[in-house]
């Protein structure tokens, strides 16, 4: 049967009726890849799979809350829709408003989000407003706003995008035919880690599968106020899209960790930057920073003896690494070779070892 996003393939399970509009882009159905080659770098019998959710239609797993998220906000006569955002959650909300014909306000913090995002709401057509603040401040100003004015918030604190992100988890469980050991992610508002949860719950409790996964969750190591226990003022990281200070659902998070046995742990930007490069290069995989996060804290916890040999292990990448080319050029130090349009010198480089 041919793909028609998440809303028809999950129906029983969200909050949608006869009545509800569905606007999709045909979200979801992502590949789930097995790791070859960087198992073998880090050395251990896991099996790890890893969820590529930059293939989602603008290329981040927000898309699959999104479409709920909006179809909702149609269905309850909504005439704008608001968010804050680090840049996907402006670039996803941009894009199905279009979809829907809804206006859009975004608020990104000044000069901090990804270009490829901060392209994308524009072309989208969302009235795009860069705060002078970061992402804590715009999201409180967002909150305030749409409490008093007929403007709805389509951040995460709206329940319908959370409803739409755990059809992520029925399809690990629905790709594998059973739910993994250990489920990794990296953590920003802490919105996608209580999605994922509710959506592993949800399958076990209708014998969907036999058993519940650990969730590990990771922040950047100077933007981690769930590990620290404590908000950070002035978070920093070069995964712009989890630089948060204050998550919105620190405490559900928290509860994805405790309920599962598992962990929210951090990885330095080195460890993420690193990580970044190995998807890459090794997996053929571009994700943005953020997302190699999840596999930075795998390889973390694995060289501290964490993980029980032969377990499973499943990473979601949650963005696509053309979001970020600056990153990635920087990172690379990305300058083609300068060649003549001649054979001999080309073909040095064939030959080159
Ligand atoms: N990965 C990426 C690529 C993200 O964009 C985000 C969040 C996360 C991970 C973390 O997910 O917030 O549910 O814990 N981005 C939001 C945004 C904050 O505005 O686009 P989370």
């Amino acid at each position: 049967m041919i793909w028609q996003g998440v809303i028809p393939h999950y129906r029983a399970y969200l909050p949608v009726t006869s009545k509800t509009p569905i606007i999709t882009l045909k979200e979801g159905n992502t590949p789930l890849i097995e790791a070859t080659s960087f198992n073998e770098v880090i050395g251990n019998d896991l099996r790890i799979y890893l969820k590529y959710e930059g293939l989602n239609p603008t290329s981040s797993f927000k898309d699959r809350g999104m479409t709920v998220a909006i179809s909702k906000s149609v269905e309850d006569g909504a005439q704008a829709v608001m968010c804050a955002s680090t840049g996907n959650t402006s670039a996803s909300a941009a894009a199905y408003a279009a979809k829907a014909r809804l206006r859009c306000i975004v608020l990104v913090p000044k000069g901090e989000i990804a270009l490829g995002k901060l392209a994308q709401a524009l072309m989208h057509g969302a009235k795009v407003l860069a705060v002078d603040g970061n992402f804590d401040k715009a999201l409180q100003l967002v909150r305030d706003i749409t409490e008093k004015h007929p403007v709805h918030l389509v951040n995460s604190l709206n329940p319908y995008r959370l409803e739409g992100q755990k059809t992520g988890a029925f399809e690990v469980i629905d790709h594998l035919g059973f739910a993994p050991d250990y489920q990794a992610m990296p953590v920003g508002n802490a919105g996608n880690i209580t999605a994922y949860w509710k959506g592993y719950k949800e399958y076990y409790d209708c014998g969907k599968a036999e058993r519940l996964p650990k969730m590990l969750g990771f922040q950047a190591a100077q933007a981690a106020p769930i590990v620290l226990g404590h908000t950070i003022e002035e978070p920093q990281t070069v995964a712009s899209a989890i630089k948060i200070g204050n998550p919105a659902s620190w405490r559900a998070a928290e509860k994805a960790r405790d309920e599962s046995k598992g962990l929210i742990g951090y990885v330095s930007d080195d460890e993420i930057l690193q990580a970044y490069q190995m998807l890459a290069k090794l997996e053929g995989l571009f994700v943005e920073p953020a997302s190699a996060a999840s596999v930075a804290g795998i390889i973390k916890l694995n060289r501290s003896g964490y993980f029980k040999p032969g377990s499973t292990v499943v990473c979601i990448l949650t963005g696509h690494g053309l979001k970020d080319p600056d990153t990635a050029l920087g990172e690379i130090g990305g300058e083609p070779i300068t060649v003549s349009a001649s054979e001999d010198e080309i073909l040095e480089y064939v030959y080159e070892a």
